[in-house]
């Protein structure tokens, strides 16, 4: 086995509406006054050629698109990603953030589009290896409350981004995403943690600050 790159890798998942993006937001920037340097990512995205494959994800006018092509187009920014961003970071002992990573793709097309867990897995190992988080916090709402939120500040938008073709997806995908994150908790309880996302996000910061502090290296100012 290769023996683990010096860095820290996190990476925040969750629903649709869940607050994880907030979660992110503040992560990183408590961590930077903490004195670390933190290499950020978001998948799809994360990347020049990611931005371009999320485009091609997320377009609603995209219908057709089959579930074996969004697991192989999710891990294509993914594995450009890990080389560009993630490994170098690691290897240099920097903190990487993810905001969603491969825990995404079991809870969506392995468990909401039904692909199922092996497929993904096959996938992961093809086009990732070993790498994997070492902690993935995943911010956890009551489904219909966390996509009514996202459905109100999609409609308020003032770029008219609008919605993505998952985000518009039925209130039942996303129970079968949420049920898709209580799965991985159950197979990996020491590095998944579900975290309740309700209340203030200050609130929930604290929740995810307690949980990532005690695996931190001492910061090198
Ligand atoms: P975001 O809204 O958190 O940026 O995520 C983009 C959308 O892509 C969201 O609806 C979740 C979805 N997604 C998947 O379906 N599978 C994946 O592997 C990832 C990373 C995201």
């Amino acid at each position: 086995m290769m023996p683990h790159p010096p860095g820290l890798f996190i990476s925040l998942e969750g629903t649709e509406g869940s607050g994880k993006s907030t979660q992110m937001r503040l992560l990183v920037s408590r961590l930077r006054d903490s004195g670390y340097t933190v290499a950020e990512n978001q998948e799809p995205g994360g990347t020049a050629i990611g931005a371009q494959i999320r485009r091609i994800l997320l377009d609603p006018a995209h219908q057709e698109m089959a579930p074996m092509t969004e697991l192989l187009l999710m891990f294509a920014s993914r594995a450009q990603a890990a080389v560009e961003i993630i490994a170098p970071a690691l290897q240099r002992g920097e903190i990487v953030v993810s905001d969603r990573f491969t825990d995404s793709t079991l809870a969506y097309q392995g468990e909401a589009r039904g692909l199922g867990f092996d497929l993904v897995f096959a996938a992961q190992h093809l086009a990732l290896g070993s790498l994997a988080p070492d902690l993935t916090l995943c911010v956890s709402l009551d489904v219909e409350a966390a996509l009514a939120r996202a459905h109100a500040r999609n409609q308020s938008n003032p770029s008219g981004a609008g919605e993505s073709r998952i985000d518009r997806q039925s209130l039942d995908f996303h129970r079968r995403v949420d049920a898709g994150y209580r799965r991985i908790a159950s197979l990996h309880p020491g590095r998944f943690r579900i975290i309740d996302g309700s209340g203030e996000p200050g609130d929930v910061a604290q929740r995810v600050w307690s949980l990532v502090s005690p695996r931190l290296p001492s910061a090198s100012h």
